[in-house]
């Protein structure tokens, strides 16, 4: 079904939905009663997202980012740049942001900082999959759709050099094509 670039399917999409599904499920259960504004981190996170706010059974808004990150070999620390910024004020309000994959943290890390300054009455994150194997600080989702060992993914909006966005599965990308 897929060419050289992937090793293995890592998660069929069949699993996938079931995931989401209860991740949705679990949202609508501890969110019950209340307003939730949903924020898609692009791009890796739209095919998630969008999955996911389907499977969630209150009162949502929608709204997304873009963010650069840029790493620095040598310091621990990591510049996250906001490239396009929520349209609503979150100030007050319930806000749940989704994320593809939690690699060493930095990214999410710092992310929490920034929108926790804008005094949201509750800042909770999703994030479809966690590399616990690869933290370098000392950050977890609240809620993770599944646990993945240290491989490189692709698919489901995770990419490689921007390309593999649309596969179905989540897929091991093939040492070949990062090794070319
Ligand atoms: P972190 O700051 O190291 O946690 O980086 C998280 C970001 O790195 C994610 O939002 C992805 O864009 C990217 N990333 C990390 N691991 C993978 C992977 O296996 N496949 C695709 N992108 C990844
Ligand atoms: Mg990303």
């Amino acid at each position: 079904m897929y060419g050289r670039e992937v090793e293995k399917v890592l998660i069929p999409k069949e699993e996938i939905e079931s995931i989401v599904k209860n991740l949705g499920k679990q949202i609508s259960k501890d969110f019950a009663g209340e307003e939730l504004i949903v924020v898609c981190i692009l791009k890796g996170s739209c095919i998630f997202f969008s999955d996911l706010v389907r499977e969630i059974n209150l009162d949502v808004r929608l709204d997304f980012m873009t963010i650069s990150s840029y790493g620095n070999g040598t310091s621990s620390s990591r510049e996250v740049k906001i490239v396009k910024d929520l349209s609503e004020d979150i100030k007050g309000k319930n806000v749940l942001v989704v994320e593809d994959i939690i690699d060493s943290g930095r990214t999410i890390k710092r992310l929490k900082e920034l929108l926790a300054e804008r005094e949201p009455k509750c800042l909770k994150i999703v994030s479809m999959l966690d590399k616990p194997e690869r933290r370098e600080v000392e950050v977890d989702g609240d809620y993770c759709g599944k646990q993945i060992p240290d491989e490189f993914v692709i698919g489901y909006g995770l990419d490689y050099a921007q390309n593999y966005r649309n596969f179905k599965d989540i897929c091991v990308l093939a040492p070949a094509v990062y090794q070319k």
